[in-house]
């Protein structure tokens, strides 16, 4: 590599910068006219621009700009158009017979789209995005009910909640802790556990299943029902079928007849509208369990 002082080869010819590799020089040559002007134009932009709109950051946010643009409240007149819209079809929901709603195809319709978004929003943490429920959480797509399917009792559920302290009037029962508060000794929970498998169709201990069918009776009837089918007013699940809220296994069984479980929902009157309550009821009375 050699450094050479810049020359004109012969005159009209384009001057060299004075670098040469291996015999290559390079050429001095201006930048195109169109190149250098799309260049001040992108300047002079940016500069209307960070005055129009935000753009400097502050300690507490950004200039805000000439134009007063804004994101946010451009959402915030989203939701209000939205809202706006919806105004009449939603009144409409609040204002109809809760049976009526899935007759009314319009209805149905809007509450079966409104109520998929607060599922998806509000319900799926717990319910799963799919409604099919996890430990303790109740599948909502089948058509075995705590409190009830028809879309009056869904309705209730949702409104009020289950066990919680916010609302007076959310659905409330409490199983007793048989081992914890000594309601029952070891030997007798095992055998009502045994009477549990053999009701629901298990593999089961029948010398065990026969005495525990007696602890049943006594203990266990009352909320589960003679027959252990369970009773709704209560929230006592069925214990005669294979779908289990907490599970049905031999340690899951003795776990939840020592301690008892207490499942909680929240109240939803406090965060959703009516019309979203009803929408969302619809929406899970529609998944294919509502009765
Ligand atoms: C914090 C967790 C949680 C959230 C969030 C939640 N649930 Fe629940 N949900 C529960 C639990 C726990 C139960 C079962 C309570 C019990 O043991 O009886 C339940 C029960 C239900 C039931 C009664 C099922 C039956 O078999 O009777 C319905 C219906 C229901 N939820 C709908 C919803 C809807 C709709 C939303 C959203 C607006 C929602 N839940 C949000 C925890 C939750
Ligand atoms: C006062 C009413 C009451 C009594 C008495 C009662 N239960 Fe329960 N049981 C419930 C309720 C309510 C639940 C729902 C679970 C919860 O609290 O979240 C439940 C849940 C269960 C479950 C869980 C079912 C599942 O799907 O996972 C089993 C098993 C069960 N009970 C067995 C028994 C046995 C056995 C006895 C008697 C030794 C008994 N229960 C007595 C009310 C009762």
């Amino acid at each position: 590599m050699s450094k050479a002082p810049a020359k004109m080869t012969k005159p009209g010819e384009v001057a060299t910068t004075g670098h040469e590799w291996d015999g290559i020089q390079e050429f001095n040559n201006p930048l195109p006219r169109w190149w250098l002007w799309t260049f001040y134009v992108t300047i002079i932009w940016a500069l209307g621009y960070s005055i129009a709109y935000p753009a400097w950051p502050l300690l507490k946010g950004a200039t805000p700009g000439l134009l007063g643009a804004s994101t946010r409240a451009d959402v915030a007149a989203e939701i209000k158009r939205f809202a706006a819209a919806n105004g009449p079809i939603e009144a409409k929901l609040v204002a109809a017979d809760l049976t009526a709603i899935s007759a009314d195809p319009e209805l149905a319709s809007y509450a079966a789209n409104a109520g998929k978004a607060v599922f998806a929003t509000w319900c799926s943490q717990c319910h799963g995005s799919g409604a099919n429920g996890a430990v303790g959480y109740p599948n909502l797509l089948d058509n075995d009910w705590l409190w009830g399917g028809d879309i009056e009792a869904i309705h209730t559920t949702i409104t009020h909640g289950v066990r919680n302290t916010e609302d007076a009037d959310a659905r409330y029962s409490e199983m007793p802790k048989f081992g914890a508060d000594g309601l029952l000794e070891t030997a007798q929970i095992g055998e009502v556990v045994q009477y549990v498998l053999k009701l629901s169709g298990q593999a089961h201990d029948a010398a065990k299943a026969e005495a525990g069918a007696v602890v049943f009776a006594d203990n266990c009837a009352a909320c589960h029902a003679e027959d252990g089918t369970g009773n709704r007013d209560l929230g006592a699940p069925n214990l005669t079928d294979a779908i289990w809220l907490y599970g049905g296994s031999v340690t899951a069984l003795t776990q939840t007849v020592t301690n008892a479980r207490f499942g909680v929902m929240p109240a939803w009157t406090t965060r959703l509208s009516e019309a979203e309550v009803r929408a969302v009821a619809s929406y899970v009375h529609g998944l294919g369990g509502g009765e």
